[in-house]
């Protein structure tokens, strides 16, 4: 949100007194003075007004978890573990999924409370490749890696997928970098050829890769450096 409406906000600031305020330098936004009525304000913004902290913000957490097969990319389930019954962390419940996953594929998981970041890593418009090995139940045909690469039609969606990238690496498993993650995506682009994939397992989001040290089901914290790449 912008400086200047967090601030007017407040009960006990007008839009009059907010602008004072901020052509006074009596604004700090994680420290620093803000003039710019349009800077961005985030929950995990610390916000003071003539030192008076308004704002604490909460701190953004970031984790890389290796999916295990049988488990829902959800918060919660009434039948299922969850990707988070995998999390111990605090308030893990601000938590949420950059990306989700069908029921029994592995890999990649990002889980964040930073909605801004993980929106950059999921969104299409960002062009960040999501990389996945592919096992499929019959061989793959030389038409599929033009076909995935003009785009499949999705009729439910009424939309053409966008160009999508086919290494194949035997005759019945590839690795496939898709834009979007649009609901069984890879499934049904192989579903176009009725092959059925059999294995599906998450390598890379973007310039994020699964850590070959964590084993499914166990977690870590992205480092700073991991965390800049998105
Ligand atoms: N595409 C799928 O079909 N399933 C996944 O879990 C991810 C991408």
């Amino acid at each position: 949100m912008r400086v200047d409406r967090f601030l007017s906000n407040l009960p006990r600031f007008n839009r009059q007194q907010v602008r004072l305020l901020l052509v006074e330098n009596r604004v700090r936004v994680d420290g620093q003075v803000v003039r710019d009525p349009h800077f961005d304000v985030r929950e995990f913004s610390r916000v003071e007004v003539d030192g008076e902290l308004l704002q604490a913000g909460k701190p953004p957490r970031f984790f890389m978890l290796h999916k295990p097969a049988g488990c829902v990319s959800a918060t919660r389930d009434p039948q299922h573990p969850t990707v988070l019954d995998l999390i111990d962390e605090q308030d893990k419940h601000d938590l949420h999924i950059a990306g989700r996953l069908d029921f029994n594929t592995t890999g990649l998981m990002i889980i964040t409370n930073d909605g801004t970041w993980s929106r950059r890593l999921t969104q299409p418009q960002t062009k960040l490749p999501k990389v996945y090995y592919v096992e499929t139940e019959q061989d793959i045909g030389p038409a599929y890696a033009e076909v995935f690469a003009h785009g499949l039609y999705f009729a439910f969606e009424d939309l053409t997928t966008q160009p999508a990238e086919l290494v194949q690496l035997g005759p019945k498993s590839a690795r496939l970098s898709i834009i979007e993650g649009r609901y069984h995506q890879v499934k049904r682009m192989f579903g176009h050829f009725g092959n059925k994939v059999l294995r599906l397992h998450r390598e890379r989001m973007g310039a994020l890769t699964l850590d070959a040290a964590l084993q499914p089901g166990e977690y870590r914290a992205l480092r700073d450096d991991e965390i800049a790449l998105i």
